[in-house]
This record gives C-alpha cells, structure tokens and sequence, in this order.
C-alpha cells in the first residue's frame, strides 16, 4: 500500500512561524511533525509515500526529507499548483496511486498509536473507504460523521456543521481505493471554495459504496494553531522517558522526566520535567518546563520558560518568566535592566507581541 501525506497550504493560523518554515518541520518535542508522521507510515509497514507539497514549500520539504532513505522509505514529491482544498490535492496523487488502495494523512495530524492497525483492519475489510473518528466535545470546526444504527458504516458526513449530526469527528487519516478519485471529479467546491474530500467520500456513499468508520484509540491532535502545537508537545512530552547525555553542572536541581542531548551547558539552574533540551543549548540561571522544548543550541540567561517551544538558536536573556509560547529560529529575547524610555523591535510580519 502506498500513502499520501498532504503536506501544501500556507499555514495561516501559524504566522509569522510559516513565512519562514512549513507548519509540518515545526518541531514537537525536538522533531519536525512531519517525521512522527513518517515514522508512524513504516511503521504500518508503508515504505511507498507521495508527499503532496504546494510550491511554496517544496524546496523545504526536499531539503528536510530527502529521498526518505534516512527513514527507510522511498518518497516521492507531487505537486499541488493550487490550494484548491484537500480533495483537489488528493487528485494530485491519482497517478502516483495507480490502481491500488491507499492512505491519506493530513500531515498535520498526530496520532498517538499511529496507522497500524488501521491498515491492517481496512487491508481485511471490504469497505471501499475507512475513516477513523473520535469524539470531541465541540465538532464544529470538524468534520463529521453519522453511522448506521449498527454503527458499522458511516451514512452521512458534513463539513464543520454549525449543527453537527454527532460528536464524531473526522480524523485526518483516511483509507481509499481508487473509486475516490472518480468521486473527487464529480463534486464541486463548497462554500468556502475548496474541493472537499468530504463531500467526495459523500458521494461514495450516496452512490452506495461502503464506508466504514473505525474509532480511534489514543490521543489524537490537528495542529493547525499554536494552542494545538503546545498541547500536542504537552502530549509528546508525557511519553518521554530520561535520558541525560551531558554532565549536568553545578546546583542544577532535576525533578521529573528529563532528556538532555549531548554537549549540553546547564548550570545554576531548576529543570522541571517533562521536557526535552537539544544539543549545545546552554542554560545558564534559569527556571526550565515542564512541558518545554528547547531546540539545539538555544541559549537561556536568567529566564524562566515553562509550557513552551523555543526553536533552534534562539537566545533568551533576563526576560522573567515565558510560558505558552512559541519561539522560532534564531530569535532573541531580552530585556534591558532599567524600564525604557521607548522599545525598539525588529519584528516579523504577523508576529504578535503582548507587553504588559
Ligand atoms: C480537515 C478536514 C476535516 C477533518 C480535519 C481533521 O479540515 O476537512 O474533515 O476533520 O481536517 O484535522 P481542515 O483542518 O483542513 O480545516
């Protein structure tokens, strides 16, 4: 079986992060989301993987994946010229597809348990599509799904309802065979003018093909928006187990799960676990986690970061105390000794600052 990550869009929610980096190399406890992704498609047994990227960040995904042979898989890139929504980037992949069945994974979506078993109950299964759902609490900014009265089959699904029809969402992992394709030509776009796969895999239904819904087990995370990036780092975070690669110095306190990379600087400081801290970062006097990830080589001075992401090379010096945020490549932060008279910035596009 071969799959197919949808990878193109422009990441809006997550700006200015996605000016400078697609949301999918956004790294979740130290490793871009994408690489969970691609871990978890080997590990069903998925070495075939067509990674659908818009032209804006092509060059970055070759550059961050490659061929796939470091992760023992063979991708290849297809690519979507036009947002046009997510039924139209699954077109993308008709040819690279060919005749037989096939995953699709919404390349921001995380899955604790991976597609294993979804594969292999769908591979035995006669169904001409299997979704797999969960149930939220709040549906509306979802996808979907109402079942038969067995709830073996999925009978109707609608995209992010104002009136859902249940609690059962859509994951963004999905299970074709090739009928969708000849779906996805005979809808049109919604009201928000993409081509929805929804109402693709509505038509198969309508025209009477089985669809299936599998329910999942596991947390489950789209992470569309910051808020989410955290939290699915919060999650990633809470399997981690410790592992320290570098000699801690003096009066360091470490109370939890901690993994500490190589060539790491820690002194005069609290690691609170669960966190991660990449390799040649340096803490100096500082307040660290829990929940936090810091990338390599980032650099905190007599700060405090707690429920955070902070991204390579960046440098955090004097600022107090951050939490809930997310901190990109190579930014500093710091904070002058006296109150100013005026700030000075040098701040990207869309970045938002909050100063109290
Ligand atoms: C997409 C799908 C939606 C699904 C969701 C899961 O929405 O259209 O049905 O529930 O992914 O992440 P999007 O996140 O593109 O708005």
């Amino acid at each position: 079986m071969k799959a197919v990550v949808l990878c193109a869009g422009e990441g809006t929610r997550l700006r200015p992060l996605t000016y400078t980096s697609a949301k999918h190399l956004i790294p979740l406890a130290n490793k871009p989301v994408i690489y969970y992704t691609l871990e978890s498609l080997r590990e069903a047994g998925i070495v075939d993987i067509g990674v659908v990227v818009s032209p804006n960040v092509e060059e970055e995904f070759q550059s961050a994946l490659g061929d796939g042979r470091a992760w023992g898989i063979k991708i290849e890139y297809l690519l979507q010229r036009q947002p046009k929504g997510l039924a139209h980037a699954v077109s993308c992949a008709r040819d690279y597809v060919g005749q037989e069945p096939f995953l699709v994974y919404l390349g921001d979506n995380l899955l604790q348990y991976g597609v294993k078993e979804p594969v292999q109950r769908f591979s035995q299964s006669q169904a001409q599509a299997t979704l797999l759902l969960t149930e939220v609490e709040d549906p509306r900014s979802f996808g979907v799904a109402r079942l038969n009265a067995q709830g073996n089959e999925i009978i109707e699904l609608v995209e992010k309802p104002q009136r859902p029809p249940s609690r059962l969402a859509i994951i963004g992992v999905y299970l074709f065979d090739r009928r969708i394709f000849e779906a996805i030509e005979q809808i049109s776009p919604s009201g928000r003018g993409e081509l929805e796969i929804t109402d693709a895999i509505q038509r198969l239904i309508d025209q009477g093909h089985r669809v299936t819904p599998q329910l999942l087990q596991g947390w489950w995370k789209d992470v569309g928006r910051p808020e989410d990036m955290l939290d699915a780092n919060r999650l990633l975070l809470e399997g981690l187990q410790t592992v320290i690669r570098s000699p801690l110095g003096p009066e360091v306190i470490v109370k939890g799960r901690v993994e500490i990379a190589e060539e790491v600087l820690i002194e005069r400081s609290e690691l609170r676990g669960p966190l991660i801290i990449g390799r040649g970062a340096q803490i100096h006097d500082s307040f660290v986690g829990p929940f936090t990830a810091l990338a390599e080589n980032v650099r905190l001075d007599k700060s405090e970061v707690e429920y955070s992401i902070v991204m390579e090379g960046a440098q955090i010096e004097q600022v107090g105390r951050i939490d809930h945020s997310l901190i990109g490549r190579g930014v500093h932060l710091w904070r002058r000794r006296r109150p100013p008279d005026a700030y000075n910035f040098v701040i990207g596009d869309k970045s938002q600052v909050r100063l109290i």
